[in-house]
């Protein structure tokens, strides 16, 4: 796909769009919280497990604008994430996205409610997504987002990772905190973009190994840009995982040795594209993208 950028700039404008139009309301007594969610949701970022979604949902022979509401949904759980992830009892990073993190602006209980907010409206917003789906695809979805979310994923990680502040941990451990923490989200991604356009078992076995190459590639490729990347471009604080004392596949390995990991991972989800049938263009140039990113 020659023209990957501008497609893709495209479809993250709908995304935002979309994003836009459904956190709209006026509220008489509590706008706080809507204005909170909206600052953490409508601030950028690459929308990445959106254009996983879609990718994945073009794959499977559907029009990815269908998959608006599934995207948006996941968006608003990866949001609420970086949200609590930030918070001076995770993290403590006073920059996201080029802003001031959440609980800069609004206070850390209004940080901790935005994030709640936006989890449950994640699902909400699926639920409510019966136009287009039947009701079992429904189910299907919110059962592997609630999953891939949940203490057996994205936070399953995050107790690794808080709890092994300061520690040193194994390699074994490390692997899985990192397909938790990040991996988890981004091959949930995948795999809804199976479920909805109601792809087989072949296409749901690719999309997964796909989805935990990329995965586990995004977060070495993390803490790399924690080490070597720039702020301006970033959005975020450098240094962070030094300063919180955390293992990372830089301590672990050095830098040299995590850039090979991060290019077998890139090798190894190309042959999980090649193994999948439809059309893949868009999740081709994705991959591309994915793997030269600087930010
Ligand atoms: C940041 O995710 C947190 C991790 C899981 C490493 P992204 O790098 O996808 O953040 P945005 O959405 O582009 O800001
Ligand atoms: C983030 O990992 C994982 C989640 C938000 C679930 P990091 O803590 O490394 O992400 P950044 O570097 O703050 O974006
Ligand atoms: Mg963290
Ligand atoms: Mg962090
Ligand atoms: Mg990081």
């Amino acid at each position: 796909m020659s023209n990957f950028k501008e497609i893709y700039a495209e479809r993250v404008k709908e995304l935002e769009n979309h994003l836009d139009n459904l956190m709209n309301e006026k509220v008489k007594y509590h706008q706080t919280i809507i204005d909170a969610m909206k600052y953490s949701l409508l601030n950028g970022g690459k929308r990445i497990r959106a254009m996983l979604v879609m990718g994945f949902f073009e794959c499977g022979g559907k029009d990815y604008k269908d998959a608006l509401n599934t995207a948006c949904a996941l968006e608003m759980i990866h949001a609420y994430s970086l949200i609590h992830d930030d918070l001076p009892c995770m993290d403590n990073d006073d920059y996201r996205r080029g802003k001031l993190t959440s609980h800069k602006v609004f206070g850390e209980g209004m940080a901790v409610l935005a994030g709640d907010g936006l989890l449950t409206a994640a699902f909400q917003l699926f639920s409510e997504n019966r136009d287009n789906f039947p009701a079992e695809t429904l189910v299907k979805g919110l059962n592997c987002l609630a999953k891939e979310a949940g203490y057996n994923g994205m936070i399953g990680g995050q107790v690794i990772d808080i709890e092994n502040e300061n520690k040193q941990i194994s390699k074994d451990m490390l692997y899985t905190l990192h397909s938790l923490k990040t991996g988890a989200l981004i091959k949930c991604a995948c795999k809804l973009g199976v479920i909805m356009a109601g792809g087989d078992e072949k296409m749901m076995k690719s999309a997964e190994e796909y989805g935990e190459n990329i995965g586990l590639a995004f977060q070495i490729q993390d803490d790399i840009l924690d080490v070597e990347g720039d702020v301006e471009s970033l959005g975020k604080s450098v240094g962070s995982d030094a300063e919180n004392g955390k293992t990372t596949f830089v301590t672990l390995f050095g830098l040299e040795k995590s850039k090979e990991m991060v290019d077998e991972c890139f090798k190894k989800a190309y042959k999980n594209l090649e193994e999948t049938d439809g059309n893949k263009e868009f999740l081709i140039g994705l991959t591309e993208f994915l793997k030269n990113r600087t930010y």
